[in-house]
C-alpha cells in the first residue's frame, strides 16, 4: 500500500490538492478534518461547549461515525449524511477545540488508521506524519502565508453564498493556528521527515505536480534505503571486525537523519568504515573517475554514492545531495577534498561545498573524526570513529551565514574532536 499524508494549517489547500491527486493516482482520499468537525458538530448540536474536555469526552460513546467513499468522501454522523453542515465557521472553532482534547484524538485514532491499512491513500490532516501514518511513504507540510491562506477560504467562503469579511476569515484562521500548533497533543507541527513545500505563490495543478513528482522521488529513495539496509546487516559487522572499527560518541547521532557528515579524510575506505558504525544510510559524494572501476563501481553505487566532477564546480552533484537532504537523508562530505593522510588537518584547507549545502538545505552537520595511529590505515591498527555533537543550523550560522564562517565552525568542530581523542589517548 502507498501512503502519503499531507499535514499544515488550515487553508493550505490540503483538501482540494489531495483530491485532486487521489483523482489522478486512483488513490483514495481521506479528509481527517471532517471527523473532528463532525465531533465539534454532534457537540454543537447537543448544546455541549466543544471546550468543555470532560462533557465532550463523556459524550463521545454517543457519537458513531462512519465513512463511505464513492468519487467522494461521505461522512455519516449516528446513520445521517452530514454533508456541509460541518463547514460552517462556527464548527470550524468548535472541531479545533474538540481536537484538542486527548480523548478525542484517541477516538478517532483507529478509524483513521483503519482505512490506510487497506487502501492507497492520501491523507490530510494535522498529524497524520507523526502520529497516524509514522511510516507513510511520502509526507508533506504544505503551508502558505496565513494571509494567502485566508484569501483562498474567503473566496471558498463566498463562492458558497456565505456572509463574511476577510478580516474576520484571517483573523479566526490566525486563531486557529494559534490553537493547532500550540495544543499539548498531536500538535500541528511538520514530522521531522517531512518534506515543507510553500504554495503561496503555486496554483493546485502545481502543488499536486510538485507532490506527484516527490512521491516517485521519494520511492526510489525509499527503494535503495531498503536495499542498503539489508547490505548493512549482511556487511557491517565483517567490516568493523576486519578493520578494527569503534564508535565513539554514538550518543550523539540523532534518531533522524537530513543532515550533513563531515569527517576528515585519511582514505578511500573513509566512506565504508564510517558507514559500518552509522545505522541508517549515509550518501556519499564519489569522484566520478571511481565509477569507472568496475567492482568499485557496483559497491559505491549500492552505496548511494552521489557522482561528483571534481574538475569543475559541479552544481549538479550539490543539488543531488541537496535533494537527499530534502528527503530525509544524510550526506556525507570530506571537506578536506583530496585524501591528505600525512598532512595534520589543521594545516588542510576546507573547502566549502559543505558550508554550501548546509546553508541551502538549511539543515545541521555532524562532525566526524576519523581516528587512527599516524593518520594512516594497516592491517590490524585500530580505527576510532568519533562522532561529535550536532551542530544546529542555528548554531553553524551564529557568526553569519556567509560559506566561509560556516566552513570555520565545521573544521573547529572536527579539530575539537581530534583534541579531544587526543587528550583520552594520552591518559
Ligand atoms: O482541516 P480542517 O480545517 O477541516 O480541520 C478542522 C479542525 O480539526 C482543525 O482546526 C484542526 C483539527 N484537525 C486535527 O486536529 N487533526 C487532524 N488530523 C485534522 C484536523
Amino acid at each position: 500500500m502507498t501512503h502519503i499524508a499531507i499535514d499544515g494549517p488550515g487553508g493550505a489547500g490540503k483538501s482540494s490538492v489531495s483530491k485532486l491527486i487521489a483523482s489522478r493516482l486512483k488513490f483514495i482520499y481521506v479528509d481527517t478534518g471532517a471527523l473532528y468537525r463532525a465531533v465539534g458538530y454532534y457537540m454543537v448540536s447537543k448544546g455541549i461547549s466543544p471546550e468543555d474536555a470532560e462533557a465532550v469526552t463523556a459524550a463521545l460513546s454517543e457519537v458513531k461515525i462512519s465513512l463511505k467513499f464513492t468519487d467522494k468522501q461521505e461522512l455519516y454522523l449516528c446513520g445521517e449524511e452530514v454533508g456541509d453542515k460541518i463547514r460552517t465557521p462556527e464548527i470550524s472553532m468548535a472541531a479545533s477545540a474538540v481536537s484538542a482534547i486527548p480523548a478525542v484524538r484517541a477516538f478517532l485514532l483507529d478509524t483513521q488508521r483503519d482505512i490506510a491499512e487497506k487502501n492507497n491513500v492520501i491523507m490530510d490532516g494535522r498529524d497524520i506524519g507523526t502520529v497516524i501514518l509514522p511510516n507513510a511513504d511520502l509526507k508533506i507540510f504544505l503551508f502558505a502565508s496565513a494571509e494567502a491562506r485566508a484569501k483562498r477560504r474567503y473566496d471558498e467562503l463566498i463562492a458558497k453564498g456565505s456572509n463574511v469579511t476577510f478580516e474576520s476569515v484571517l483573523s479566526e484562521m490566525n486563531e486557529r493556528d494559534k490553537n493547532d500548533s500550540t495544543r499539548a497533543t498531536a500538535p500541528c507541527i511538520p514530522a521531522e521527515d517531512a518534506i515543507l513545500l510553500d504554495n503561496s505563490n503555486l496554483d493546485l495543478e502545481g502543488t499536486a505536480d510538485k507532490i506527484i513528482e516527490l512521491l516517485e522521488k521519494k520511492k526510489a529513495v525509499n527503494k535503495l534505503e531498503r536495499r542498503y539496509k539489508i547490505l548493512w546487516k549482511l556487511l557491517a559487522a565483517p567490516v568493523r571486525f576486519l578493520f578494527g572499527v569503534r564508535l565513539k560518541g554514538k550518543e550523539n547521532i540523532p534518531a533522524h537523519d537530513r543532515l550533513i557528515v563531515c569527517s576528515n579524510h585519511i582514505g578511500l575506505r573513509d566512506p565504508v568504515l564510517i558507514s559500518s558504525v552509522y545505522p541508517r544510510q549515509l550518501r556519499f559524494l564519489a569522484k566520478k573517475e571511481l565509477f569507472s572501476v568496475p567492482l568499485l563501481r557496483g559497491i559505491i553505487t549500492a552505496l548511494g554514492a552521489i557522482r561528483l566532477d571534481r574538475s569543475t564546480a559541479d552544481t549538479a552533484a550539490l543539488k543531488k545531495a541537496e535533494e537527499c537532504i530534502t528527503f530525509g537523508q544524510a550526506v556525507t562530505v570530506f571537506p578536506q577534498g583530496h585524501r591528505n593522510p600525512c598532512v595534520p588537518i589543521e594545516e588542510t584547507n576546507f573547502k566549502r561545498g559543505a558550508a554550501f549545502l548546509a546553508a541551502h538545505a538549511k539543515c545541521p552537520v555532524l562532525p566526524v573524526y576519523i581516528e587512527t595511529k599516524n593518520r594512516k590505515y594497516g592491517l590490524f591498527r585500530r580505527v576510532n570513529i568519533h562522532i561529535g555533537e550536532l551542530l544546529p543550523y542555528e548554531k553553524l550560522t551564529e557568526n553569519g551565514s556567509g560559506y566561509d564562517l560556516i566552513t570555520k565552525q565545521i573544521f573547529n568542530a572536527i579539530i575539537a574532536l581530534e583534541k579531544s581523542a587526543e587528550e583520552k589517548g594520552a591518559k
